[in-house]
């Protein structure tokens, strides 16, 4: 299949020309789409007519074992009974737009600071495939930015210093930074993962910033200095020259890499317009 891709941005994401994903299930287009994925980091499908199931078959034709031990999965069911699909709305289990206090709410909220999914897991979250379903008609964008482009303009010095560190990833952490507290119950569920600071993927000899909003301490470093040194990366990994905005359309699935981005949401009036988005992430986990 002749599959071609125009850039979004100048050093990654790009738009793929039209395809039908449910259609997409021959070794070679996955496979190319793979490749793509290495390269640009962030790919936009456009007018796609996914159902649920749909989305799922589709994730793991493209990239196999999918993400079940969700922060949502933790709270509660979600309205789809499939914890594979994450739903990324605000609205409840009866169709309407959740109360203000809901913790599906307060937890959900969080996603607007910058993050990589499933970081706090191991294996972590490899691709994430967001599809969107309702779109308020004020902006509500998702932005990305290149963790391999934010790499390559860190100074020599830095790049040595931090080249065999390790952090820990927590969605506990990153959600008490943001005043949400998991239960004692819940944190049990939540323990964190390990994970080095600077990391390849398949197909690319490019090095990439592995952060995000769960990033608690670095392993090898007392708590404060390893604390500052991941606050300075974070912002420097998201200058404005790093980051894509992506305005959604319904129908859009957009897939990135969560080892080579990092992605938020942008705030908008949530109390007032609903928005259900379901994504679907697989786990690094290598492929044969
Ligand atoms: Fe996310």
């Amino acid at each position: 299949m002749n599959i071609s891709f125009k850039k979004l941005h100048p050093t990654f994401a790009a738009e793929v020309s039209s395809i039908d994903l449910r259609e997409i299930n021959d070794e070679v287009t996955l496979s190319h789409l793979r490749k793509a994925m290495s390269e640009y980091g962030v790919l936009v499908f456009k007018a796609q007519q996914l159902s649920l199931q749909d989305q799922l078959d589709f994730a793991k034709r493209l990239d196999g074992v999918l993400h079940t031990k969700t922060s949502n999965s933790v709270l509660s069911k979600n309205r789809f009974g499939n914890d594979a699909l994450t739903d990324i709305s605000n609205v409840a289990q009866d169709g309407e737009i959740m109360a203000a206090d809901d913790r599906r709410r307060m937890n959900n909220i969080s996603n607007r600071i910058w993050h990589t999914d499933a970081s706090f897991e191991n294996p972590p979250g490899r691709y994430s495939m967001l599809c969107a379903r309702t779109i308020p008609s004020v902006r509500a964008d998702t932005e990305f930015a290149d963790m391999r482009t934010a790499y390559d303009f860190l100074d020599d010095q830095m790049k040595v210093t931090i080249e065999n560190l390790h952090v820990h990833h927590s969605i506990v952490y990153s959600r008490h930074t943001m005043g949400f507290d998991f239960s004692l119950e819940e944190r049990a569920k939540l323990p964190g993962a390990n994970h080095p600071l600077v990391r390849t993927v398949e197909n690319s000899s490019k090095k990439a910033l592995y952060l995000a909003s769960h990033a608690d301490h670095v392993v090898e470093w007392p708590i404060p200095e390893g604390r500052l040194l991941l606050r300075d990366l974070i912002e420097h990994a998201t200058k404005p020259q790093f980051v894509y905005s992506h305005e959604w359309t319904v129908g859009d699935l957009v897939i990135w890499d969560n080892r080579t981005t990092m992605h938020r949401g942008r705030p908008f009036d949530d109390k007032t317009h609903k928005r259900e988005l379901t994504r679907v992430t697989t786990l690094d986990i290598p492929r044969h």
